[in-house]
């Protein structure tokens, strides 16, 4: 655990920015039930039974929304089986859950994951376009490449490199924002006395001519509320950045040193630049468990509780799949081997690697970390400690806000929206309360303009 340093800090990291006062933070809670935490669903406060539980998803979403957070946030992958992280093996589909949630919300952001490499645009466009509609504005999609070749099994075809999966994705997201403008957004007239239910005019038919995809025709579905949902991107390869810089609103990363979350904060912002966009319009946000307690003991009693719960064949393959090799053939207590460069996720697997370099890590003190919150930051301490800890990745400019990772769901996601939350809204640091309804509001986006 660096907890200390973390918690500490550097000082010659902080440099206050000009507008740091006015900046506010944004804060997503990713929900993985029964918790992120590799030990987290053996906690006896965790819900585990009726599953997959809707009344602890619209409980989530309660707390969130009380918690004034920008986005509740749903993963999303296409493998099961005894040996997966406990979140994975049994779920609801998002987009359908997400639906169920607009309707016992009103302000929340309602943010899935989808597919460019297991999915047709216009499957995609059409569900989020559709949630847009029935949450009033407030739909977000996490473009990802799915990384993992297993995912390919259910849908019986080869899982493709690294590269083509980008390549996918770039042509799948022009393709999806091509069929978001199909209709004017005041297309839908509905003029009884002209006998027009849409006004003429007001369709433009995509013709979409790709490597991967063609899109030949228009969404049946009127154009969204925000225009296009919120764009996540969360690959920080460099495929994954160039994409996230063109397309992204937000950047989902996993960070766990304040100089290399600097530096990733940078090169996003000035990839943006390069593209033609503001800095502003992408904005970055590192996932974070909070461990917290009354007292810096009582924090570190929980975590090592988690700790003794974990299920080591579980451990291995989340750990094993993070680097790209089987890591359960090494020695526990020895240094952690190098692994071959991995198709799937080399973002993370550098990110590992280095913060096992760094901090001289065994394997068993990686395979810790990784059960824990697989290489984003974690942080055991007080509400204060940890508020501090966020503050100053905030105001050092390493982070626009966080994606809030609680080991397990409801207790330790309720303790952070009690205790840090109001810490953060006394500092002037995170909003008091909502002051627009759609999630572009919340996040100080623009509407694209239908070209
Ligand atoms: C916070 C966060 C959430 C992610 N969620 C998903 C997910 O739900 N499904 C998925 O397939 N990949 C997910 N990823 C993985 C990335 O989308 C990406 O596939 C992965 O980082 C590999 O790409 P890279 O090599 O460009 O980093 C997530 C990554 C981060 C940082």
């Amino acid at each position: 655990m660096r907890s200390d340093k973390f918690l500490r800090g550097r000082e010659d990291d902080v440099q206050q920015e000009q507008s740091g006062q006015q900046r506010q933070m944004r804060l997503g809670v990713f929900v993985q039930v029964p918790g992120h935490h590799v030990g987290g669903w053996r906690h006896p406060d965790a819900v585990t039974t009726d599953w997959p539980n809707l009344p602890l998803m619209q409980r989530i979403a309660a707390t969130a929304e009380r918690g004034r957070f920008d986005m509740f946030f749903l993963g999303d992958g296409f493998a099961t089986g005894y040996d997966e992280h406990p979140s994975t093996i049994g779920k609801f589909e998002p987009l359908t859950l997400l639906a169920a949630l607009a309707m016992t919300t009103t302000r929340l952001g309602l943010a899935a994951t989808g597919s460019t490499t297991y999915a047709e645009p216009y499957h995609v466009a059409r569900g989020f376009a559709s949630l847009d509609h029935i949450s009033g504005g407030r739909a977000a999609w996490n473009v990802v490449t799915t990384a993992y070749a297993k995912s390919s099994a259910v849908f019986g075809r080869p899982h493709p490199p690294h590269a083509e999966r980008y390549a996918m994705a770039e042509e799948f997201v022009t393709a999806c924002r091509l069929l978001w403008d199909s209709w004017d957004d005041d297309a839908f007239v509905g003029d009884k006395l002209a006998g027009r239910f849409v006004r003429p005019g007001s369709l433009q038919v995509p013709h979409f001519q790709g490597r991967y995809f063609t899109v030949d025709g228009a969404l049946n579905v009127p154009r969204a509320p925000q225009g296009h949902p919120v764009l996540i991107q969360a690959g920080s390869s460099g495929p994954g950045q160039a994409l996230a810089a063109r397309i992204a609103d937000v950047v989902f990363t996993a960070q766990n040193d304040p100089a290399e979350a600097l530096a990733f904060y940078r090169a996003i912002k000035a990839q943006a630049v390069s593209f033609g966009r503001r800095a502003e319009e992408v904005l970055v946000m590192p996932g974070v468990m909070p461990v917290v307690g009354r007292t810096q003991a009582e924090a570190q009693a929980l975590f090592a509780e988690l700790n003794r719960n974990i299920d080591t064949g579980q451990a291995f393959t989340v750990l094993s799949e993070r680097l790209g090799m089987d890591m359960s053939a090494f020695p526990m207590d020895g240094p952690v081997p190098t692994p071959p460069p991995t198709e799937h996720l080399k973002s993370r697997a550098a990110l590992l690697m280095e913060m096992a370099r760094r901090d001289d890590l065994t394997l068993r003190e990686l395979y810790y970390r990784v059960a824990a919150a697989r290489g984003h930051l974690l942080l055991v301490g007080t509400p204060p400690q940890v508020a501090d800890v966020l503050e100053r990745w905030f105001r050092t400019g390493a982070a626009d806000g966080f994606n809030v990772m609680p080991p397990f769901f409801p207790g330790p996601f309720d303790a952070f929206v009690d205790s840090v939350v109001p810490i953060l809204q006394e500092r002037g640091l995170f909003r008091a309360d909502y002051a627009g309804s759609t999630l572009r509001d919340h996040l100080g986006l623009e509407r694209p303009v239908r070209n």
